[in-house]
């Protein structure tokens, strides 16, 4: 017989067949059981917690005539929060003078994201954020009555042509207790054209200036779902101990 049809002869007998169909069908159920049924391990894996915001107005109300900052708040293992950043690199100003990755004072006067976290008793934690890697994390309560600052964060930033990219993780103590609210802001410009934007504005024509302190026009955020930890007995924060 010639070696070709031996081979053909050993594939197609019934038993190999049959070994190979049983095979088949056992791999079927076990990949099918994987799908429908995690195993208890990955049943135990908290499932990843994502909120989407984008910047589209001015901070009194009116269009902004760039694509939209964009803002991700995301679980992280329940120690922290992560931010998320995408957003248009208008480098205006410069730079700030402090090391990327370092706490920067007065990085409001720089080109910035900031994300703002609010609790009942109006006390809130305020992160900066800017493009060229410094940030600026600030715990104040009432009307920007301070209690700490410049607490160090992980923070990094990558430039993608007129883009830029940030990702930082706030620690779970650094927000004070039981958040119900949000809002968020981004800054760039110089001079006269320096331009302020919010996720929830002010409404146009109800005042002069910006202040990002308007503390009555943070919006709701179901934030126990992505910090699990900030609510209840499981609090805890030495930062937030206030006299
Ligand atoms: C923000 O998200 C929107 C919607 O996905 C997108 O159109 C926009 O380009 C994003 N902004 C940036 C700066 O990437």
């Amino acid at each position: 017989m010639p070696k070709l049809g031996r081979i053909c002869l050993f594939v197609l007998d019934p038993r190999t067949l049959l070994t190979l169909c049983i095979c088949f069908i056992m791999y079927v159920i076990k990949e099918w059981n994987l799908k429908t049924k995690p195993s208890s391990h990955l049943d135990n894996v908290a499932s990843t917690v994502r909120y989407d915001f984008q910047i589209t107005k001015t901070w009194d109300d009116k269009p902004v005539d760039h694509l939209p900052v964009n803002i991700s708040l995301v679980s992280h293992s329940d120690v922290g929060v992560k931010v998320l950043l995408k957003a248009p690199f208008f480098n205006d100003p410069v730079a700030p003078s402090g090391t990327p990755g370092e706490p920067f004072s007065h990085l409001w006067d720089y080109e910035v994201a900031e994300v703002f976290f609010l609790n009942e008793q109006n006390h809130y934690l305020e992160v900066e954020l800017c493009p060229h890697g410094q940030h600026l994390v600030l715990l104040l309560r009432g009307y920007k009555e301070l209690i700490k600052d410049m607490l160090p964060l992980e923070f990094k930033t990558i430039r993608v042509g007129n883009l830029w990219q940030g990702e930082a993780i706030i620690p779970g103590v650094y927000f004070p207790k039981e958040i119900t609210k949000m809002n968020a802001y981004a800054i760039h410009g110089s001079g006269d054209e320096r331009t302020y934007e919010a996720l929830y504005p002010t409404t146009n024509g109800k005042y002069k200036e910006p202040d990002f302190h308007r503390l009555e026009y943070f919006k709701a955020i179901d934030f126990v779902t992505l910090l699990p930890s900030n609510v209840g007995e499981r609090y805890k924060s030495s930062l937030w101990e206030l006299s």
